[in-house]
């Protein structure tokens, strides 16, 4: 079975992720750059036939997911320890595999690019997965307007434009991928593009600046208008990708959750800002030092309300992790989810450990309990997991998660990195893993 994205109904797997809860998370953690913007970079590498150098990319299942898709188009993708090597020569615009672009989403990006290169592409549908439908309605509206030809087939989608023009592309809902996509096809396109109500996530603005490094014209990233200039050509780049602000935050979360004193970086504390400004709000001592950020926290987090928005408001991302930790908080938080319409998929699983929150809409409110207590837990997409893993260690007494490959789509070292923590966290191989 594709281990893609959908939740195999009424299917339990074997536990594979084991947690002793209660111990105080102390020490240091080493943020690896981040998954989603080396992704969409990574879709960028296709505007160009020399050879573009990413040094220190994270070995991630979504990034392998899509390192195996340019294989596929004909990309060369080499990884030299921690780098990845990429040139794009003789490609084939339509030979993405259709099993693989279903597993992840973020394969879609790869639209953009090889139209405004190529000319013309043929991109499998991506799946919907267990936090919502995920449509590309957006994607499709702003190439349609960049004077792509756009057809669906059974399961694809078939784009054409010979050459595509600049346009002024308003998006309806700031979309990360569409406006990630648009960015890359406007940055060939004739003439200059306008995309409003764009994105400002800093994982945009790095494929903007990459797109610079490679010569592209970009300007207003991390605003809500981008300004793109299209180029004849563009050449390749040695980049440094951006750290991952979500596996920092997952850190210092989990740090909040047992109590526990514990240093992340690199990382860029601009990029922190919404998740720092409401972890002082519950309590938490925090200090900013240069790249490296320091969470403190001594007794119950106080309650706090949280609402997730594009950036720059609170990241739906780390959403889940947070609501783990105020389930143990000393009082009633109330949790607004706006930009999935159904990521509270870890709320059944953290009621099974004692946690008390109701579901109204896209609403939870979550009333702190003095404790959680250990369970046999289940992992339904990413960010769920991470939420599962911080309450079971902050939980009294022992958890398992089953599934826990969701994890490995994007956190690097996951058990390794809480183990140096202090955690008593241990991964085994399943029975179900070595069929
Ligand atoms: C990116 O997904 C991230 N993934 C997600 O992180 C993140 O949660 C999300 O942005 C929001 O910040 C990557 O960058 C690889 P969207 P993306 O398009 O681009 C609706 C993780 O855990 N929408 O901003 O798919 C959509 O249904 C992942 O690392 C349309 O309606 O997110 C959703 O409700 C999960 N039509 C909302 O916009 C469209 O054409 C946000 O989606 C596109 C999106």
């Amino acid at each position: 079975m594709d281990r893609d994205e959908q939740e195999p109904v009424g299917v339990i797997a074997e536990p594979d992720l084991y947690i002793q809860g209660g111990q105080p998370l102390r020490g240091e953690v080493r943020i690896e750059a981040s998954k989603n913007a080396v992704l969409p970079i990574l879709a960028a590498t296709l505007l160009t036939a020399d050879t573009v150098r990413l040094p220190g990319v994270p070995w991630l299942h979504d990034v392998d997911t899509l390192c195996r898709v340019q294989r596929a188009l004909g990309t060369d993708v080499v990884r030299e320890g921690r780098d990845l090597m990429v040139q794009a020569i003789d490609i084939d615009p339509f030979a993405a595999p259709e099993h693989l672009v279903r597993r992840m989403r973020a394969s879609f990006l790869i639209a953009g690019p090889l139209l405004a290169r190529f000319g013309a592409a043929r991109v499998p549908l991506p799946g919907g997965c267990a936090i919502g439908s995920r449509p590309i309605d957006l994607h499709l509206k702003g190439l349609v307007a960049l004077g792509a030809d756009v057809q669906a087939g059974s399961g694809y989608i078939e784009f054409r434009a010979p050459r595509l023009r600049g346009a002024t592309i308003y998006l309806d809902f700031p979309s990360v991928g569409a406006t990630e996509n648009l960015l890359m096809a406007a940055a060939m396109a004739d003439g200059w593009t306008t995309i409003e109500n764009a994105a400002q996530e800093p994982e945009v603005v790095d494929l903007a600046n990459f797109l610079c490094s490679m010569g592209g014209e970009v300007r207003g990233a991390g605003t809500a208008e981008l300004r793109i200039h299209g180029v004849r050509r563009l050449h390749g780049a040695d980049y440094q990708v951006i750290s991952d602000r979500i596996e920092a935050g997952t850190y210092l979360v989990a740090t909040a959750a047992t109590g526990g004193d514990v240093t992340v970086g690199p990382v860029l504390p601009e990029h922190l800002k919404p998740l720092l400004a409401k972890l002082r709000e519950a309590g938490s001592v925090i200090d900013v030092a240069g790249d490296t950020v320091r969470m403190r926290q001594k007794g119950r987090l106080k309650p706090i309300d949280v609402k997730t928005m594009p950036h720059p408001g609170f990241p739906t991302d780390l959403q889940a992790p947070l609501m783990a930790a105020l389930s143990i908080a000393a009082g009633t938080s109330v949790i607004t989810e706006t930009v999935f319409e159904n990521r509270f998929m870890h709320v059944s699983e953290l009621r099974r450990m004692g946690a008390d929150i109701k579901i109204e809409g896209r609403t939870a409110m979550v009333t702190g309990v003095s404790y959680l207590t250990g369970a046999n837990l289940h992992a339904s997409d990413l960010r769920a997991a991470a939420a599962l893993v911080i309450a079971a260690l902050a939980a009294e007494g022992k958890s398992t998660v089953a599934d826990a490959y969701h994890l490995d789509r994007g956190y690097a070292g996951l058990e390794e990195k809480f183990a140096a923590l202090g955690a008593d966290i241990e991964r085994r191989a399943s029975c179900s893993e070595v069929v």
